[in-house]
């Protein structure tokens, strides 16, 4: 019996996971790809293009105008930011003419403003704008990355076997693990399976990576929002069970601030995000947003939604034609609530929802108003509002 048991312990394979200790709340911060893209003409575009000037710039942004003192504290750097090629020595270089001063000085300099700077790699040989990827090289640019003083990886999966992922995506946690360097692990993992029909192993995505992206990029449109909302609703049994303190599921940036969503849009686009326990990572220029849209993103309840230490993502609890009902469980017994009306017409309607649908077992709860920051008083068997089309009503309830 004990040879047996010990056999047992020595065939059993070591499980490393990512060790980080870090996302214990969902992180927050900035990243440039949907606002910004691939674009490369500093030349032409020295304000907008990706190099140094724009993410100094977006640094300074996030340390003055209160972005940092609400808890956003990453600035990331997406897609083509590098050489094409390798140096001597074959470690990724970022382009010398658009990052002058190289990435070190960057991630210096977030520092010294009190935020954290990210990077962005490919599991696969090129990243999905054809610079370099890390196929067989995951040592070395986990190495490089430590050495930079890089916070987060984002680690995308364009150009490679989809197949390989379980077992490539542990690799680079475990390079991550081995420089030493606390680094924030992105995963594109699930995604890519998702799109190739494979089926995707949460638990052990929820074991190697910090985040992971499930779903389609977000673009600069309100069919995109409501898209990556239905797929959360209609999935959320896959998934949401796997979000916890340290591991996240990411629907993608936030664009508030951006060309396309209204005043109510935003303000829908920043509750639900709140009710995933999502990654609040916004794109958009801080350097020429406007007061409402800031105002919005700057909104500290819910932020706190969102950072819920229990880190328990939310659900849809209802459904019925363009009315939606999404609950999310705080600490200390409360609940966020969402109303989210759907219509493309009309006015302002009234809705309620019974306590039955919300599972509360309360008699009674005070209900607080998150965007309005007003008390609504005390309810009994039902909660009532009116909603905006295409807005949202969220309520922090408080049983009595
Ligand atoms: C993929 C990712 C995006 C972005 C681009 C960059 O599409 O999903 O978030 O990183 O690549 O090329």
């Amino acid at each position: 019996m004990l040879m047996t048991c010990f056999l047992m312990i020595l065939l059993t394979p070591f499980v490393e996971s990512l060790n980080n200790g870090l996302t214990l709340t969902p992180p927050m911060g900035w990243l440039d790809w949907e606002r910004f893209r691939c674009n490369i003409d500093c030349t032409n575009d020295p304000v907008n293009c990706i190099g140094e000037k724009l993410f100094m710039d977006i640094i300074d942004h996030m340390a003055a105008d209160g972005f940092k003192d609400v808890g956003y504290e990453q600035v990331n750097i997406d897609d083509c930011w590098s050489l094409k090629e390798r140096d001597a020595q074959g470690r990724l270089q970022a382009d010398p003419k658009r990052f002058p001063h190289g990435i070190k000085y960057l991630a210096d300099y977030a520092h010294s403003k009190g935020l954290k700077l990210g990077i962005y790699g490919d599991f696969g040989t090129h990243t999905c704008g054809g610079y370099p990827g890390s196929e067989d090289h995951l040592q070395t640019d986990a190495q490089t990355f430590a050495e930079w003083g890089i916070d987060m990886l984002k680690l995308d999966g364009c150009n490679s076997r989809v197949q390989d992922m379980d077992v490539g995506y542990p690799a680079m946690m475990r390079a991550l693990n081995a420089t030493g360097r606390p680094i924030i692990y992105s995963c594109s993992w699930p995604d890519y399976q998702r799109a190739s029909g494979i089926k995707v192993n949460y638990t052990n995505i929820a074991i190697n990576c910090n985040l992971w992206r499930n779903y389609a990029d977000i673009q600069d449109s309100w069919d995109s929002v409501t898209g990556i909302i239905d797929y959360y609703g209609n999935s959320q049994d896959l998934f949401a069970w796997a979000a916890g303190p340290g591991h996240w599921n990411d629907p993608d940036m936030l664009i508030v601030g951006d060309f396309s969503l209204s005043y109510d849009q935003s303000k829908a686009q920043m509750a639900l995000w709140a009710i995933f326990a999502a990654p609040l990572l916004m794109s958009n220029d801080l350097r020429k947003i406007s007061p409402e849209a800031k105002e919005i993103l700057l909104n500290q309840e819910v932020i706190a939604v969102n950072q819920d230490p229990l880190g328990k993502q939310g659900l849809r609890v209802l459904k019925s034609g363009n009315f939606e009902v999404w609950r999310r469980e705080l600490s200390e017994k409360s609940l966020a609530v969402v109303l989210f009306y759907r219509a493309t017409g009309g006015s302002d309607k009234e809705f309620s929802v019974s306590f039955k649908t919300l599972n509360i077992t309360a008699a009674a709860v005070t209900a607080r108003d998150l965007f309005a920051h007003k008390d609504l008083g005390t309810f009994k068997e039902s909660f009532d509002a009116r909603v905006n089309p295409s807005g949202v009503v969220m309520v922090k309830m408080t049983p009595q």
